[in-house]
C-alpha cells in the first residue's frame, strides 16, 4: 500500500525549493491524514530532521521535558523545528496526572498537546499502564498495594477511560502497556499481574483504551526488545496471543536505550518479525550512552566513543527506514543536559547519550541522522 501522504511528500519537495518549508497539512490522531483545520503554516528549515523525514514518510520525534518547553527558548525552538512528533517524558504518567485519587491535573500534558497542534506534530501518549511512577495512594513500588484486587481493577479501568477520553483525537500512538516483562521473558509480578492473577490485564487495558478512542494506534512498549532473546520472544508470543483473542493491539514500541558498552543488537530482524505479524513498529525512546567522566558526565572517557555512538544511531535509524511498518523514530530527548542517563547509570558513569550537547548545539549524532535522512530522501521512496 502506498503511503497516504506521498502526494504531500511531492508537495513538500516542491516547497523545499523555498528553503523554509511551508507545511501544507495538519497533524491529528490515529493514522496520519492530511486533516482540515487550515491555519497559518509554520516554517521550519528544509534540512531539519522533520523536513527530511517527511520526504520518506517517517515521523521523527522527541521526548519533551515539560519544565523546559515554553520557558527555555532554544529548547523550545529546537523542539518545534526539528521534530514532527512529541512524547511527554513524564507529564502523562499516572503519578503526574492523578497524584490525588480521582483528581486529575492535565495542565502540563495539555500544554504539550497544544504545542504539538500549533507545530503540526503528532503526539505519542506515554504511558497508561506501568509499574513505575504510580501515585503513592495506589502503589509506592509497583509491586505492592493496600487496595483489593477488585479495587485495583476498577481504578485501572477508570484511569484508562479518564486519560484516553481527555486526550481523545489528540493522540496518534498510545503506549498502553509499558515494560510488562523482565529480561528473562517472565511477566513482572506487579500489582496488575497480582490483581488479575496473570497477564490478563494487558488485553483488558487495550480493549478499554480502544473503546475510549477507537482512532488511536495502541502500542505495547518495552526496552531490550532490540535483541533477539527471552524478552523479545515473550513479547512476540504475547502479540500473537492478543491477536488471536482479537485484542485491538496495533503496534510494538522498541524503546532503543542502547550503550556502546554492549554489541549492536539485531534490531532489523526484530522489527521485521513484528511487522510480519501485521504490527506497526516504532523506535520510541532512543538514546546511545557511553562511559563518561564522573566529574563531566557528558564527556566520553574514550575519545573515539562518539564514532561508535554515531554508528549505533545511524544503524537504528536505517533499520527503521528499511521497514515500511516502522512509522516513527523518537530519541528520548535531544539535549544531553536533560537526559535521564547520567542520573541512572552512575556506576560506572555513563552519559553523552543524545544528539545535542549540554549547550544545545548539534553533535555528530545529529548530523549522522540528518545525513541518513537526506540520503534516504534521495533514494527511491520506501512507500
Ligand atoms: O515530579 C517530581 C518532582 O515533584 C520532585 O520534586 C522531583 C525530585 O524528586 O522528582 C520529580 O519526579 C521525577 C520525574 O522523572 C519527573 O522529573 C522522578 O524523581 C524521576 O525518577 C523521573 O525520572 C523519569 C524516569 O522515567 C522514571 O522512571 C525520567 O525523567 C524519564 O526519562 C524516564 O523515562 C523512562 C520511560 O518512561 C520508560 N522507559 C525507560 C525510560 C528511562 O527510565
Amino acid at each position: 500500500m502506498r503511503r497516504p501522504w506521498l502526494p504531500l511528500a511531492v508537495a513538500t519537495a516542491t516547497a523545499l525549493l523555498g528553503g523554509q518549508l511551508a507545511f501544507a497539512g495538519s497533524a491529528t490522531a490515529g493514522s496520519d491524514p492530511v486533516a482540515a483545520k487550515p491555519s497559518p503554516a509554520p516554517a521550519y528549515p528544509a534540512d531539519s530532521l522533520r523536513a527530511l523525514a517527511a520526504r520518506v514518510g517517517l515521523r521523527i520525534g522527541t521526548a519533551v521535558n515539560a519544565d523546559e518547553l515554553g520557558s527555555n527558548e532554544k529548547y523550545t525552538q529546537i523542539t518545534a523545528e526539528q521534530f514532527s512528533s512529541v512524547t511527554a517524558e513524564n507529564a502523562m504518567k499516572w503519578a503526574e496526572v492523578e497524584a490525588v485519587r480521582g483528581t486529575y491535573t492535565w495542565e502540563k500534558a495539555d500544554q504539550l498537546v497544544a504545542f504539538a497542534e500549533k507545530n503540526r506534530q503528532l503526539v505519542r501518549g506515554h504511558t497508561l499502564l506501568w509499574h513505575n511512577q504510580l501515585p503513592a495512594w495506589l502503589s509506592t513500588d509497583g509491586y505492592t498495594t493496600t487496595l483489593s484486587n477488585e479495587e485495583v481493577k476498577a481504578v485501572l479501568k477508570e484511569h484508562i477511560f479518564a486519560q484516553v477520553r481527555h486526550f481523545k483525537g489528540d493522540i496518534w500512538q498510545w503506549d498502553v502497556v509499558n515494560e510488562a516483562f523482565d529480561d528473562n521473558g517472565q511477566p513482572r509480578q506487579t500489582i496488575w499481574y497480582k490483581a488479575w492473577g496473570g497477564t490478563g490485564y494487558i488485553a483488558d487495558a487495550f480493549r478499554w483504551a480502544h473503546q475510549a478512542d477507537p482512532k488511536a494506534l495502541l502500542f505495547y512498549n518495552d526496552y531490550n526488545l532490540e535483541f533477539t532473546g527471552p524478552k523479545s520472544n515473550a513479547v512476540y508470543e504475547l502479540v500473537k496471543s492478543l491477536k488471536a483473542q482479537r485484542v485491538p493491539i496495533h503496534g510494538v514500541g522498541f524503546q532503543g536505550h542502547l550503550s556502546t558498552q554492549y554489541g549492536y543488537p539485531d534490531l532489523l530482524s526484530n522489527l521485521e518479525r513484528f511487522a510480519a505479524l501485521g504490527q506497526k513498529v516504532a523506535l520510541t525512546e532512543v538514546d546511545v550512552r557511553t562511559l563518561t567522566k564522573p566529574d563531566a558526565v557528558n564527556v566520553p572517557v574514550d575519545a573515539l566513543a562518539p564514532y561508535a555512538q554515531e554508528s549505533y544511531w545511524s544503524r537504528s535509524l536505517k533499520a527503521c527506514l528499511a521497514v515500511r511498518a516502522c512509522i516513527s523514530f523518537t530519541p528520548w530527548g535531544f539535549g544531553d543536559s536533560y537526559s535521564w542517563v547520567p542520573g541512572w547509570f552512575d556506576d560506572p558513569q555513563a552519559g553523552a547519550a543524545l544528539i545535542y550537547d549540554e549547550q544545545l548545539n548539534p553533535k555528530g549524532q545529529y548530523h549522522v541522522l540528518q545525513q541518513d535522512l537526506a540520503l534516504a530522501a534521495g533514494a527511491p521512496h520506501r512507500g
